[in-house]
């Protein structure tokens, strides 16, 4: 680094010190410029600068004085103090995540999506609570809120994710989050954000939106009423499957109470992890747009096949949430799922076995393409309905979509000698 003064989060360099005040709306010069504070990137006039903020990893932050050891715990964020409060590094990929979502205070980054979810829980409830929690939430979530979250006397009900409005009438005096993640797991539900949000907010309800299919590109959930906004990282912004990472963003009013619970819990982020999600956001529009692509000519095409029964993806006009999709979303990722009207989870070896461009595999929003059998009968509290047949879920990567096409051509002629479900 240059002489003192010159360090990353020191004020002085110039325009491009403090945090963007014209950032652009457009998504791709967004990702492009974002987190990239002078502050960050800049050594001294001597010197120049780099594109990139550079990856920072520290345990131990040293100082010249006492003056300046005893100074330095005030300083909250953006100023070094110790490796857990984070670097230069972490502190770029937060921005970057704020601004994604207009209206958040701030970001926080999480070792993992499901720790990401379990803070933002813990900021809000307390012994006695009451939360209520989607039906078609992914399924850790709803394991935490039965477990550990249970066993500090919280006790959560699930509801049908396409109440609207009218969740309001699962309100309790004690009830004090709600819990929403658009599309759900597995089956793919579009939920009314603004107006659950809506009738949360006027009774003095927090929530909480797992954003994670819409990576908070497609569907702006702090705009659209929300407290706090999680994403697994994990995912599309990671979007190269070699990374684990979770954020919450939120408003100003739970802003604080959820750091104070992050830093109580000693979350925190490796610089390497931070700054291989910021470079896969970089791409994040440019790979959404094709997965939206590939994925929806992929449904279209699935939904034609004589031994399909059904494709869950909200962006088709036969999906139930296409009309909330259509006034709420900006695109469609690449996940969805469809059912079959043979088959059962029995036979999902004969349709899996031997793809050749799918792998199988539990994650998604990654470049290369994805299939799981899935069950969300075994997961669902309220609707516990199994699908007819064989149930697949698909993320659709950046391959050609017509391999894709033809390698599920292959499974369902596999699969097409298969007794009609019943
Ligand atoms: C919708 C959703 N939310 C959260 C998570 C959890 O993310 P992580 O695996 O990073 O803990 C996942 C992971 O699959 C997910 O699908």
């Amino acid at each position: 680094m240059g002489e003192a003064g010159d360090g990353p989060g020191e004020a002085g360099d110039g325009p491009g010190d403090g945090p963007p005040d014209r950032q652009s709306a457009d998504p791709f010069t967004y990702a492009a410029e974002a987190g990239r504070r002078r502050a960050w990137t800049f050594l001294d006039a001597a010197h120049g600068g780099i594109v990139n903020p550079p990856l920072w990893r520290a345990s131990t932050i040293v100082y010249d004085t006492v003056a300046d050891l005893d100074a330095a715990p005030a300083h909250m964020d953006e100023r070094l103090f110790y490796g857990r409060k984070g670097t230069p590094t972490q502190w770029a990929l937060r921005e970057a995540l704020t601004g994604l979502e207009p209206g958040a205070a701030g970001t926080i980054l999480f070792p993992s999506g499901v720790a990401a979810l379990a803070a933002a829980i813990l900021s809000v409830v307390r012994p006695g609570a009451h939360v209520l929690v989607p039906d078609s939430a992914y399924d850790p979530t709803t394991a935490l809120l039965d477990g550990l979250v249970a066993g500090l006397g919280v006790v959560s009900e699930p509801y049908d994710p396409c109440a609207g409005s009218a969740i309001a009438s699962l309100f309790r005096p004690e009830t004090r989050l709600v819990l929403l993640e658009s599309p759900g797991s597995l089956t793919f539900e579009v939920q009314d954000v603004p107006a659950i949000c809506r009738a949360a907010r006027a009774a003095g309800i927090a929530t909480l939106l797992d954003n994670t299919w819409a990576a908070s590109l497609l569907f702006k959930g702090i705009a659209a009423g929300c407290d706090m906004v999680m994403q697994a990282c994990t995912k599309y912004v990671g979007g190269h499957s070699d990374l684990m990472l979770g954020s919450v963003s939120a408003v100003p009013g739970r802003y604080e109470a959820l750091r104070r619970t992050a830093w109580a819990l000693g979350q925190c982020v490796s610089a390497d992890e931070a700054w291989l999600a910021l470079r896969g956001l970089r791409t994040l529009p440019l790979r959404m747009e094709r997965h939206g692509r590939s994925a929806l000519a992929i449904a279209r095409w699935l939904e034609g096949h004589e031994l399909v029964a059904r494709v869950r993806h909200p962006a088709l006009p036969s999906d139930p949430g296409h009309r909330l999709w259509r006034r709420d979303f900006a695109g469609a990722s690449g996940l969805f799922a469809f059912e079959l009207k043979v088959g059962s989870r029995a036979d999902a070896g004969l349709f899996c076995d031997g793809m050749r461009h799918f792998r199988l595999g539990y994650s998604w929003g990654g470049y290369e393409s994805l299939i799981i059998p899935i069950a969300p009968e075994r997961i669902r509290r309220l609707s516990r309905r199994a699908p007819a047949g064989l149930m697949l879920r698909v993320s659709i990567g950046l391959e050609d979509p017509q391999d894709l096409i033809a390698d599920l051509h292959d499974a369902l002629a596999r699969v097409s000698a298969l007794p009609p479900a019943v």
